[in-house]
Parts: structure tokens; C-alpha cells; sequence
């Protein structure tokens, strides 16, 4: 149906304008990447999408636009919203809906990156969590042979639709309903496992599954956020190891049915004067940092920090005249941990993700960095 609004020569353009753009972007990425953007076409997966304005979601089919106005945005190094509540774009009423999005056709430049990352080679076994609308799952059938590629997502509707798209691409990989926690034990070993919803820790799962030499690449993002994408290499021991690539990453959750509960109650308002305003955890770099620094039962939702072990509270405000302030509650000052964290990252000169290792293996995971000063640092995370 979209494909018949559009001519072939359209398509192609849009295919080459959308990989000149990866290209242009990305600083190391093999051809065959390049070539599997060129040949597997975006349009054919995503038939409809949600825009956000004013925290209102609402569809958008190729309907709906005149001029090519929706195929440039398809073919745009964009995020694309296809599932909001568990509700698809495609069967969504045109009132849109003001809910949390569910899944998304990942930013095309950082799926590049990520299977550039993974390195994938014709007849290599790949696992991917998180199916979504089946496009990452078409390039992975591009680069390995559809035979070989297991992809399994947690919702039925998105699984049924993804394998009839892959079906009418000409692509018929193995795709799955199920909690990607579990990777896919039917299909394992792996030669390669890639995961477009992020983890706190690499589940024992996909170390499991994953043969000896082989790689692992996912988004990993504590409660701070902070997201980054982490390579690792399985190794002989049944342990893997690796490091985070340059790019940040932000990817919704691998959903659990145990979610965390939101902060339960408000400090009082008012509260002490902090130099380090909300807006620090807005900075990429500083949340991974961050991350490594608080326990993982803190959360944080929007200006509000959580501690569901011991129910502290904090709520940091900035003021229009730049100043900020911050109000606390429960057994400790929670903010206090993430000035202390702000401090000796600003006195590290802002570490970059890319030099921080990852280890993963039964006995716990960990994350290493090791400064030019030659001392180094373990965090469990
Ligand atoms: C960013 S989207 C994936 C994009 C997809 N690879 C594509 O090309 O369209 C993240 C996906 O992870 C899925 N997901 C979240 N939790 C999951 C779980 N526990 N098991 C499997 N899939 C999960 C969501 O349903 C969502 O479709």
C-alpha cells in the first residue's frame, strides 16, 4: 500500500539519501553496513508513526501527506515512535494518545553503528532482543542470510506484524514472542547477540548463549540514565569482556513484569542552595558517571531522585535566576551523592564512556576505568 505511492526512483533516492547520511555521520562503518541500508528498504516496516506535540502522540501514515513529505521523514536519520502504551501507530484513532512510547524504529545512524559494531558475517548465528518493526531484524537477514537470524520481542501484536513484513520483504528469519531476558534458548548457540532495549546488567542468558569468541552488543543504562552501548567479547571461561562504543545510546527498557514503583512520597519544597543544578543529569557523560556512583535502587524521574531500599527522597529545582535548590527527605541526602559524583567527575576532566571497560560474567558484572594518572577504578554494577 505505501509502496504504491511511490515510484521506484523515489525509493532508491530515498535508500541512497538516508545511507549518505549514516556515511556522513559515522567514522568507522564497513561497507556491507552501508550496503544492507542501501538495499533494505526502511518504508516497508514502518507503515505508520507517531509525532509528538505537546506530549500528545499522533499517527501519521503515508496517507496522510502530500509531496513526499512523509517518506523524507521515514528515510531521515530519525527516531521513529511506532507503539505508544502498547498501542501501534497503524490502528491508532487520529486523537492521538498521551502515553509512554513502547517501541520505536531505532535512530538509523545508531543501528549503524551497533552492527557495525557486531560485526556480522554471512552465516554467523545472531540473536536480537527487541524486534520492534522487524528493520533491524531485515538488516541482520541482509548480513548473516535470514536463516540464521532469531529476532524475539515481548509483545504477540508486534511479532505477528514483524514476521509478515519480513515475509513480504523476502526475508524469513526465526521471529519469537518472548521475554528477551531470556535470550532464545531454542536457537542457541550465537555467534552474535544484539539487543535494541537496554539492560542495567548483561542478563546470564545471553552470556550463556553466546558462543566462545562470539560478540555481544547492547545498550546498557542505569536508573540515571546516561546509556551506552557495550561490545563484549565472549570468552573461553564462559565470562565476557569488553568496552562502550564512543556514541551515547538511549533506548527504552528491556520491560520486566517486577518494574520499579515511582517515587512514593515528595520532600517538603524549599530545602538547601546546590551548585550542581537538575540539569546536570541531563549531560550524557555525567549519568553514566553518575550511575557507577549511586546504588541501583535510585531512580530518577525527571528532577526527582528515588531510593526504593531505604525511601530517601530528592528534589532539586533551578531558578530562573540560575540558582538551584534542593530538597531532601528520608534516611539520607541523596543529592549529596550526586554533587560528591559531579565534583570528582569534573575533576577527571569528564571521562569519556569509550574508556571504560565492562566485565560480565556468574560471579557479578563490573565496569573499570582506569585514568591517565594510572590509577584505576571498579565499579560493581
Ligand atoms: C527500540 S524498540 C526495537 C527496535 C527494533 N529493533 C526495530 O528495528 O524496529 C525496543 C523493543 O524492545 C522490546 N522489548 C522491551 N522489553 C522486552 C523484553 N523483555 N523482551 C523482548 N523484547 C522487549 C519492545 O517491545 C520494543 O519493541
Amino acid at each position: 500500500m505505501t509502496t504504491a505511492l511511490y515510484d521506484d526512483k523515489q525509493l532508491l533516492r530515498a535508500r541512497i539519501g538516508l545511507a549518505s547520511e549514516i556515511e556522513r555521520g559515522s567514522t568507522v562503518l564497513s561497507s556491507r553496513v552501508v550496503e544492507a541500508f542501501l538495499n533494505v528498504p526502511r518504508h516497508s516496516f514502518v507503515h505508520a508513526f507517531y509525532r509528538e506535540d505537546d506530549g500528545v502522540h499522533r499517527p501519521w501514515r503515508a496517507t496522510d501527506a502530500a509531496d513526499g513529505a512523509w517518506l523524507r521523514e521515514v528515510y531521515a536519520d530519525r527516531v521513529l515512535v511506532t507503539e505508544v502504551d502498547g498501542v501501534r501507530a497503524e490502528v491508532a484513532g487520529s486523537e492521538g494518545r498521551s502515553g509512554v512510547a513502547t517501541s520505536s524504529s531505532t535512530l538509523p545512524s545508531l543501528m549503524a553503528d551497533m552492527l557495525d559494531a557486531l560485526d556480522v558475517r554471512p552465516g554467523d548465528r545472531v540473536l536480537e532482543i527487541g524486534t520492534g518493526t522487524g528493520y533491524n531484524a531485515a538488516l541482520l537477514c541482509h548480513l548473516a542470510g535470514a536463516a540464521n537470524v532469531t529476532t524475539v520481542d515481548r509483545t504477540e501484536q508486534l511479532v505477528v506484524t514483524a514476521r509478515t513484513r519480513l515475509n513480504e520483504a523476502g526475508f524469513e528469519p526465526t521471529v519469537v514472542r518472548a521475554d528477551g531476558s531470556e535470550g532464545c534458548p531454542g536457537g542457541a548457540p550465537f555467534d552474535r547477540i544484539i539487543a535494541t532495549c537496554s539492560v542495567r546488567r548483561i542478563p546470564q542468558a545471553w552470556l550463556d548463549q553466546c558462543a566462545p569468541g562470539g560478540l555481544i552488543v547492547a545498550p546498557m543504562e542505569s536508573a540515571l540514565g546516561g546509556g551506552a552501548v557495550a561490545r563484549l567479547t565472549k570468552l573461553p571461561d564462559g565470562r565476557a569482556a569488553g568496552r562502550f562504543l564512543h556514541r551515547p545510546a538511549s533506548f527504552m527498557p528491556l520491560r520486566s513484569d517486577d518494574e520499579p514503583s515511582p517515587p512514593a512520597r515528595e520532600p517538603r519544597a524549599g530545602g538547601r542552595t546546590t551548585k550542581a543544578g537538575a540539569r546536570v543529569l541531563d549531560d550524557y557523560g555525567f549519568s553514566f558517571w553518575a550511575g557507577l556512583h549511586l546504588t541501583p535502587t535510585v531512580v530518577r524521574n525527571g528532577g526527582t531522585l528515588h531510593d526504593s531500599a531505604d525511601g530517601s527522597t530528592a528534589r532539586v529545582q533551578d531558578h530562573p535566576d540560575g540558582s538551584s535548590t534542593v530538597a531532601v527527605s528520608g534516611a539520607r541526602d541523596l543529592w549529596q551523592a550526586i554533587e560528591d559524583a559531579y565534583w570528582t567527575w569534573l575533576e577527571g576532566n569528564r571521562p569519556r564512556r569509550e574508556w571504560f571497560t565492562v566485565e560480565a560474567g556468574p560471579e557479578g558484572q563490573s565496569v573499570g576505568y582506569s585514568a591517565p594518572d594510572g590509577s584505576s577504578i571498579r565499579w560493581q554494577i
